[in-house]
């Protein structure tokens, strides 16, 4: 997988399906299952630390779990997220840390926010680092949030969103991924953009889709939110809810519209 791949299965309507894996066993399992993209994803704080958000992931920590998966993926395009507090003071230190990211095998850094991250998404661009960007609910900002909830749900805060997508395409943002925020907006964004959306909790309309990996296991502790769906349900293995929730993807099959949607 590469870009070029992923810009042409943008261009054919072919969705993207991504998955996030925080070890070398998981990642070898999506790889071979068919996920295009891998995010080792700061979700880690919660699924692999126990801690109650991703704001005390760091990013020796990051820099390890994206070694971890590099060393058992072989195929699949890898998205290390930038955690929280490694790149908010500016393009000095998002590289820095970028350069981390991308040292442990990653091929793409993921970065949460709109508005003030377009300078940095240009720096890191231009010095030849693909970013992906991430809209809508961005976790690393809980407290300020109030909480893991659908945004995006007003006019103002959609005509917001819409801007913000749009600046990150043009500071050369190659993905973005939206989470949390409703259909209605989900939909015009992706069409409005020349690169793929992958949506969780957004859309069927978006360009792909990713999902936590505890999440569709049905591994998490506690009420999932109504965008997941457990794939372990009806499979008798990992490898097989894996290979199912690709399936799923491919076929547009999930999310289901007004089921896992907003
Ligand atoms: O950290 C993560 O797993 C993510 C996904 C929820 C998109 O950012």
């Amino acid at each position: 997988m590469n870009l070029h791949r992923i810009r042409e299965m943008h261009a054919s309507g072919e969705k993207i399906v991504m998955l996030t894996a925080y070890d070398a066993t998981f990642a070898a399992l999506a790889d071979e299952a068919g996920v295009d993209c891998i995010l080792v994803g700061d979700s880690l704080g919660m699924l692999i630390q126990g801690h109650a958000s991703t704001v005390p992931v760091t990013l020796d920590q990051m820099v390890y779990h994206t070694q971890c998966v590099t060393r058992g993926n072989k195929t699949a395009w890898v998205i290390g997220d930038l955690p929280y507090g490694s790149y908010q003071q500016g393009a000095a230190q998002a590289i820095a840390s970028a350069t981390l990211l991308m040292q442990a095998g990653a091929h793409m850094v993921k970065l949460e926010g709109g508005g003030w991250t377009t300078e940095i998404v240009h720096y890191l661009t231009q010095r030849g680092i693909p970013v992906c960007a991430h809209l809508g609910l961005t976790p690393q900002s809980v407290h300020a949030l109030g909480g893991y909830r659908v945004q995006g749900k007003t006019d103002d805060q959609a005509r917001i969103l819409s801007a913000h997508a749009r600046e990150l395409a043009d500071a050369g943002a190659a993905m973005l991924v939206l989470e949390l925020i409703p259909a209605t907006l989900a939909e015009p964004v992706t069409q409005s953009l020349p690169i793929p959306t992958i949506g969780i909790g957004a859309s069927g309309a978006c360009s792909g889709q990713v999902l936590v990996l505890h999440d569709m296991l049905g591994l998490t502790r506690g009420k999932p939110p109504r965008f997941v769906k457990n794939f372990m349900a009806d499979a008798s293995s990992a490898d097989a809810a894996i290979r199912s929730y690709v399936r799923a993807v491919k076929e547009k099959q999930f999310p289901e519209q007004g089921v896992h949607t907003y």
